[in-house]
C-alpha cells in the first residue's frame, strides 16, 4: 500500500507551468533542431505522444510479444507517434521508409541474469543516432541504485552529446527491485533527471500524488507502461496519467502483450490524444477487437 502523500499542496498541480512560444513544457528555450525533433514525437495538436516501447530485448532478449518484431510490431508502426527501440532492431527490422520518428535506447550492460541492473554504460555513440536520423535517445537512470553516480553521469554525457547535435534525451527512472515506488521517490528521480538536462522523462504512474510528480518536473513526462495489466486497467492508468499532467505514454507490454494489440493501441491513442474516458476507451478496444 503506498504511503499517503501529505506534501501535495506545495506543488500547485492545479497551476500548470507556462509554455511560452512552444507548446511543450520547459522546451521553449531549446534550439530549432531539438524542438523540431520533439515536435516529431509529441503531436503539436495535442502536445502528447503515444510512444510504442519495444526496447526490452536490450537486457531481456526475446520478450513475450517481441519474439518476432517484424510480425508483431511493424504492423503497429502506423498507429504510434514514435517507436522506442534499439539500434539493432532499427537496422535489422524497421523499414527505413517509415515516416515515424525513432527514439533509440542508448544504455545497456547487465542482462536479466544479473542481480544489479544499475551497472549500465552508454551503449551507443551520438554519431550513430545522427546517422540513424533519430528523433531522440533514451537512457535508464538508477536513482538510489548501487551504480547511481555512474548512471547519472551516463545520462549527463549523453545530454552533452545530444546538445551538440540537437538530439533530445529521454531520461528513464529505473526502479530497483526493493525500492518503494511512490510519488516521493518519483519526484526525486524525475527532478534530478530534468535538472541534469534531459529534455523529457519517462516514469511510472503512482495512484497517490502523480500530479505532484508531473508538477515538480519542469520538462514533459511520459508514462511508462510496466507489467501487463487487464486492458481496462491499463487504459485507466494512461487516462489518469495524462489527466494528471503526463504528456503521453511510452508503453510496451500493455500494448504488444494485449490479446488485440492493434485495438489496444487505437484505444490508448484515443485516451492520450482525445481524452477519451477509460470506460469508453475500453468499449472502443472491445469493438475493434471483435472486428479485427
Ligand atoms: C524500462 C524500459 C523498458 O525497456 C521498456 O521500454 C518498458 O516498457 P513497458 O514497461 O511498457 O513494457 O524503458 O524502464
Amino acid at each position: 500500500m503506498p504511503e499517503v502523500d501529505k506534501e501535495g499542496e506545495r506543488y500547485a498541480a492545479d497551476r500548470p507551468q507556462q509554455t511560452p512560444g512552444f507548446y511543450l513544457k520547459g522546451s521553449h528555450q531549446l534550439d530549432w533542431g531539438m524542438k523540431n525533433r520533439l515536435a516529431r514525437v509529441f503531436a503539436p495538436a495535442s502536445g502528447r505522444t503515444v510512444m510504442l516501447a519495444v526496447d526490452h530485448g536490450y537486457f531481456q532478449g526475446p520478450t513475450t510479444g517481441l519474439e518476432r518484431i517484424d510480425l508483431s510490431i511493424v504492423p503497429l508502426l502506423q498507429s504510434c507517434d514514435a517507436l522506442f527501440c534499439t539500434r539493432g532492431i532499427l537496422r535489422s527490422l524497421i523499414p527505413a521508409d517509415t515516416g515515424k520518428p525513432m527514439v533509440l535506447r542508448a544504455s545497456g550492460g547487465p542482462s536479466i541474469l544479473r542481480e544489479e541492473l544499475s551497472d549500465e554504460e552508454i551503449a551507443m555513440d551520438m554519431d550513430d543516432a545522427v546517422r540513424l536520423n533519430a528523433a531522440g535517445v533514451g537512457i535508464q537512470v538508477f536513482i538510489g541504485g548501487d551504480f547511481e553516480t555512474r548512471s547519472v553521469h551516463n545520462m549527463t554525457k549523453l545530454v552533452d552529446a545530444g546538445l551538440r547535435v540537437g538530439i533530445p534525451v529521454m531520461g528513464i527512472t529505473a526502479v530497483g527491485k526493493n525500492m518503494v515506488r511512490d510519488a516521493k521517490y518519483f519526484r526525486l528521480a524525475c527532478r534530478i533527471i530534468a535538472e541534469l538536462g534531459a529534455q523529457y522523462v519517462k516514469t511510472y504512474y503512482v495512484e497517490d500524488g502523480f500530479d505532484t510528480v508531473t508538477a515538480s518536473c519542469p520538462v514533459p513526462i511520459v508514462m511508462a507502461g510496466g507489467k501487463k495489466l487487464a486492458e481496462l486497467d491499463a487504459l485507466t492508468m494512461a487516462y489518469n496519467a495524462v489527466q494528471q499532467g503526463a504528456a503521453g505514454v511510452d508503453m510496451g507490454r500493455n500494448i504488444f502483450q494485449s490479446a488485440a494489440p492493434q485495438a489496444m493501441i487505437a484505444a490508448i491513442n484515443a485516451v492520450v490524444h482525445k481524452n477519451l474516458k477509460p470506460k469508453e476507451a475500453y468499449e472502443l478496444f472491445s469493438s475493434l477487437k471483435t472486428k479485427g
